[in-house]
C-alpha cells in the first residue's frame, strides 16, 4: 500500500469511490512535483477535486502526514 493510501485511512480522508482513487493521485503528485510547502498550497494544488461532499479537513491531515513523514525519512537518510 502506497503511504498515501494508509495516511487517507489513518485520517478518516475518504470520499466516495470515484473520488477517493482521483484525490490520492494528486496528493501523491502534490509530492511528486514539491507543491506541498504550506496548507494553503496543499488546499490549492487539490482544489480541482471538488465534489458537494467533503473530506477535505481529513485529506489535508493525510497529506501532511506523508510531507511529515517523508521529512523524518530523509533526515533518517542524511544522519
Ligand atoms: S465524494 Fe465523490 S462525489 Fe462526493
Amino acid at each position: 500500500m502506497h503511504p498515501m493510501q494508509q495516511a487517507f485511512i489513518d485520517a478518516d480522508a475518504f470520499q466516495c469511490g470515484y473520488c477517493t482513487p482521483g484525490q490520492i493521485m494528486s496528493a501523491i503528485a502534490l509530492l511528486e512535483e514539491d507543491h506541498a510547502h504550506s496548507r494553503e498550497e496543499i488546499r490549492e494544488f487539490m482544489s480541482g477535486n471538488l465534489c458537494r461532499c467533503g473530506a477535505y479537513n481529513g485529506i489535508v491531515e493525510a497529506i501532511e502526514h506523508v510531507i511529515a513523514q517523508q521529512d523524518q525519512d530523509s533526515k533518517g537518510e542524511a544522519a
